[in-house]
């Protein structure tokens, strides 16, 4: 018999329901992209990660908190030891119907070996970060990145059964022209398609304002060559999506810098550390590791995470211009995965 009665809903002060948590499992990455981390990037000592016992037994109060939705991120999530050993344990709570999905952001570099284990864990649809489909120029983005690898690791994900959705960062005068190919490319292999405007995170050496390209833009040029259609379609993050009648698939726009979505955030994150960012784009955080070693009784965690949900700030204050010296956010997106 199933006991388990649900919590009631963590509400942040502006009335939203919180049912979505990311996860950063790492923050390292074997990709160095050229918008999300310097070249040299300094990474966590490795003894100030939480195990994955403990993320396991963090992200389950947060089921019983009422999140839904669970992705895992990184850095680069594939890269950390020993990793599918939270996907399966974190799996018994779709076999309960506790969690509704349980998912993943990855660069696609280590999809070729986890494909089939992850669906064997009830992963159903994964996102896969590709910004481009010429080879040189994924190097040149990525800094260490293998194209084929990753091709091959979305074909593996795909024969596995997995949906792919991929991300594609909108780079003014990187994948400007080819946004087009890849949108055919996406569709002709059942993909969707979700392209993402640059956000100001963490230093970096090229200028954000050079990398920018509002969407507003690249949508506009869209309909030189297709009809679109918007419609209702939602995956629970920040996409707005349409159809494209030409190709019968659909794009995703998340729009961060042109038009905010924070009104309807449904969403927190953790790091691998245990601390709790109520929102990506502001630095206030909240320690959960200490709650969290300090007593196996998960009152006291339940407490933090309360008085952090009371915290959430109604949004970000993104602002890319040329005149901008440093990023909103000091961190980089790496630290919480996006
Ligand atoms: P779906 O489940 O497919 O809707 O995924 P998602 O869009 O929630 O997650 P994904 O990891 O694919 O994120 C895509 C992009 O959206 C990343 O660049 C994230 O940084 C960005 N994103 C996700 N949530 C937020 C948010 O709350 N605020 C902002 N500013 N960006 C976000
Ligand atoms: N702005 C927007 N998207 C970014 N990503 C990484 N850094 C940034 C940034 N500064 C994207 C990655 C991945 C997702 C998790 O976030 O490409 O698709
Ligand atoms: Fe790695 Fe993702 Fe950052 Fe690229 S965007 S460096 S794949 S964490």
């Amino acid at each position: 018999m199933n006991d388990f009665t649900p919590a009631p809903a963590m509400i942040d002060p502006f009335g939203r329901s919180i049912s979505y948590l990311r996860v950063s499992v790492t923050d390292r990455c074997d990709f160095r992209c050229v918008y999300c981390m310097s070249e040299n990037m300094s990474f966590l000592p490795k003894q100030d990660l939480l195990t994955l016992e403990e993320l396991d037994r963090l992200c389950t109060v947060f089921v019983d908190k009422g999140v839904q939705k669970l992705r895992i991120t990184g850095g680069e999530p594939l890269v950390r030891r020993d990793i599918m050993t939270l996907f399966r344990s974190l799996s018994r709570h779709l076999v309960s119907g506790r969690l509704e999905e349980l998912t993943l952001t990855t660069n696609g570099s280590q999809l070729g070996k986890y494909a089939s284990e992850l669906a064997d864990c009830g992963i159903r649809r994964i996102n896969v970060s590709l910004d481009t489909l010429d080879a040189a120029k994924f190097r040149k983005i990525t800094r260490w990145g293998d194209l084929d690898k990753v091709l091959a690791g979305i074909d593996a994900a795909q024969a596995a059964g997995i949906a792919v959705k991929l991300n594609a960062v909108a780079l003014k005068g990187v994948n400007e022209d080819e946004v087009e190919d890849m949108i055919r490319w996406s569709h002709d292999r059942g993909i969707d398609i979700t392209f993402i405007e640059v956000m100001p995170m963490g230093d970096i050496e090229p200028d954000r304002f050079d990398q920018y390209w509002p969407l507003s833009h690249l949508r506009a040029r869209l309909l030189d060559q297709f009809t679109l259609d918007d419609i209702d379609y939602r995956t629970g993050g920040p996409a707005r999506y349409v159809s494209v009648r030409e190709t019968g698939g659909r794009i995703g726009f998340i729009t961060p810098m042109t038009h905010n979505f924070c009104e309807s955030c449904n969403r927190v994150r953790i790091t691998c550390t245990g601390t709790l960012y109520m929102c990506l784009g502001q630095d206030d955080a909240a320690d959960l590791r200490s709650p969290l070693r300090a007593s196996a009784n998960n009152d006291a965690l339940s407490r933090a995470i309360d008085a952090a949900i009371l915290r959430k700030p109604k949004g970000h204050d993104f602002v890319i211009e040329r005149t901008t010296q440093r990023p909103a956010v000091a961190r980089h997106m790496s630290v919480t995965g996006g």
